[in-house]
């Protein structure tokens, strides 16, 4: 059986070393597996908060030229913008007549983008889980790697497709499974490693762009808050969120486990050791993408070209689950 990987990513913000680790690399990854791995750019989920027209296409062709930097192939991946294929907006409606309200209420992310809304708090908010459900279900994917932030989500788009399936057909949508990585799942913010690193919530010295020069991400990493440990220690700990951080920063970097690291730096002399590691080994990560983002980013033309191939790609798939979804629901004229 082939595995379809689908994952989306917000063309909003600057990308930074969260999305690269946590999701990023997985979507490489995904290509050698996935048959096919389907990678959005999410635009019509940047429109439910406060946004310029303009600079969401320029974040497009940013979040692209990122993507395709960090080793994404259309050749082997297909890599589209969801407002090329309206299907995505469609197949949010028809998944809205099986979606509780009271869930979409609770879900976390909704309560904190609606607090954070100093205008308008636009319905598309409290659906936008319901449009994430859309994405992956209209391929049929049966695993999608994301980040630790996204379990709530994709915990409701499994019970969608559930609900969908026991009220217009069995095996009509397939229930996908996460897939969030051992380490790195949750990279937190520098300067205040008890939340995540994110373009909105984080502090601007404590989040690491992945277009950061290398002496920003240096004098970043070297200013990271640790703990008072005396002397000290070099381990992962619920007491020690800031040395966690950077050593599974540092793991997930060089693609070992995290006790590895820690092995390594037992001879250490202090936490400075470990920052300078750190962040040696993410600009040698990053270094290689932000030569290439630079020549890519300078086409608009080939990116878009790109875009729009991979969406022609996406339609056919996603066509062919609407149909299947609008006669099943009895939509439309019979087929
Ligand atoms: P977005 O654009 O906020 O984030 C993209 C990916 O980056 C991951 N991520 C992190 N991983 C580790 N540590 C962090 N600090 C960190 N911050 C972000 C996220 O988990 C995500 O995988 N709603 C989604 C976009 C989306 C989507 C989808 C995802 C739309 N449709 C369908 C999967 C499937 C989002 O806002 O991601």
């Amino acid at each position: 059986m082939s595995l379809t990987i689908f994952s989306g990513i917000q063309p909003t913000g600057r990308k930074h070393l969260g999305n690269w680790i946590g999701a990023i690399t997985q979507y490489v990854a995904g290509q050698q597996r996935g048959d096919p791995a389907i990678y959005c750019i999410v635009d019509l989920h940047a429109t439910t908060v406060a946004y310029e027209p303009a600079v969401l296409r320029e974040r497009v062709h940013d979040t692209a030229a990122i993507l395709l930097a960090a080793g994404l192939d259309p050749e082997r991946c297909i890599l589209f913008r969801q407002g090329d294929v309206p299907e995505h907006a469609e197949l949010c409606w028809l998944l809205a007549s099986v979606t509780p309200l009271g869930e979409l209420n609770r879900m976390h992310q909704f309560r904190d983008k609606s607090i954070a809304q100093r205008e308008l708090v636009a319905a598309g908010l409290l659906l936008y889980p319901v449009l994430q459900a859309a994405d992956v279900l209209a391929y049929r994917a049966g695993e999608v790697p994301v980040g630790e932030d996204q379990r709530e989500h994709l915990e409701l788009m499994r019970d969608v497709a559930t609900r969908f399936n026991a009220r217009f057909g069995d095996a009509l949508l397939v229930v996908p499974e996460h897939r969030i990585p051992a380490v790195g799942a949750r990279v937190r913010d520098l300067q205040e490693p008890e939340r995540k690193m994110s373009t909105t919530g984080g502090s601007e010295q404590g989040t690491v762009y992945v277009l950061d020069e290398p002496g920003a991400i240096l004098s970043k990493f070297k200013r990271a808050v640790t703990d008072s440990d005396d002397p000290p220690q070099i381990r992962r700990g619920e007491d020690k969120p800031g040395v966690t951080n950077l050593i599974e920063i540092l793991a997930a970097v060089r693609g070992v486990p995290p006790e590895r690291v820690e092995d390594d730096l037992t001879g250490a002399r202090g936490y400075g050791d470990l920052k300078v590691a750190v962040a040696e080994a993410v600009v040698a990560e990053l270094a290689p993408a932000q030569e290439r983002y630079r020549a890519l980013r300078a086409d608009e033309g080939a990116l878009e070209e790109i875009l729009a191939a991979g969406a022609d790609k996406a339609r056919a798939i996603a066509a062919r689950t609407l149909a299947d979804v609008r006669d099943a629901m009895g939509v439309g004229a019979p087929r």
